[in-house]
């Protein structure tokens, strides 16, 4: 079974390294001059993660890589694709946030209490930093909120927020190419973003918090346990 299960994510990550490369830089129609590139497969061979001012590609073709959602992103423009349900969000600055040409608006909701709340465990399995998300986890359900969801990829979760199916999503370890796509959907949509302790979202900071509207997000700024993972674009660290 378990043999199996690697067999199915190497085809993920085969079928990744292939849209990333050869679907989105290689192939004419998608064809944008391209300056810079951060993508997950890159920067884990190696390649640097460094957020400039030029035109940059930021790719993630599959985000929730044991749910299989691919995506890819820039930051101008933003596309998810949730394979699952053959929804493509898009989202351009400017110009709105659309779900299979339908345009997307975030939820009116300003009652914390009738509010659902996405969030995801991530990666770090660090004691300390567990312990923090489950603590806060604790905090923004007995607010009470209504509800909570995690569907398993972070570009997702950020659709859910612009398509006004949830409130707020928030997280602490996501890499930016989890995040560029769906924060623009969010802010296309009408919704805003922030840090999760209320400052201003710095993208490379691996974390985010995005909601419907300010009060919803403040109320769950209150809640976070925050700590600080690695930057995106923090050297590489020495063996
Ligand atoms: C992950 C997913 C997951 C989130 C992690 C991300 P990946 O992306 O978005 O929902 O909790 O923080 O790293 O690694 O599967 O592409």
């Amino acid at each position: 079974m378990a043999e199996q299960w690697q067999d199915v994510l190497d085809h993920a990550v085969a079928v990744a390294q292939k849209a990333g490369k050869v679907g989105l830089l290689e192939n004419p129609d998608y064809f944008i001059p391209l300056v810079l590139f951060i993508g997950e497969e890159s920067v884990a061979a190696g390649e640097p993660c460094d957020l400039t001012d030029e035109p940059t590609w930021i790719i993630d073709p599959i985000d929730g890589t044991t749910n299989f959602f691919p995506l890819a992103f820039l930051l101008i423009m933003g596309v998810v694709y949730s394979c699952l349900e053959d929804k493509m969000f898009v989202a351009r600055r400017g110009k709105g946030a659309f779900c299979n040409g339908k345009q997307l608006r975030v939820s009116d909701q300003k009652d914390i209490h009738c509010s659902i709340v996405a969030t995801e465990f991530g990666s770090n399995r660090d004691g300390g930093a567990v312990e923090k998300i489950f603590s806060s986890l604790r905090k923004v359900v007995c607010l009470p909120v209504h509800g909570v969801r995690g569907a398993g990829s972070a570009a997702i979760n950020l659709c859910l927020v612009a398509s006004g199916c949830v409130e707020a999503y928030y997280e602490i370890g996501v890499h930016v190419w989890d995040v560029a796509a769906g924060a623009l959907m969010v802010t296309e949509a009408g919704g805003v973003l922030m840090d999760v302790e209320g400052g201003a979202l710095d993208m490379m900071s691996r974390r985010i918090l995005a909601a419907n509207n300010r009060h919803i997000a403040e109320q769950i700024v209150g809640q976070i346990q925050a700590f600080t993972p690695q930057r995106d674009d923090a050297p590489p660290q020495q063996q």
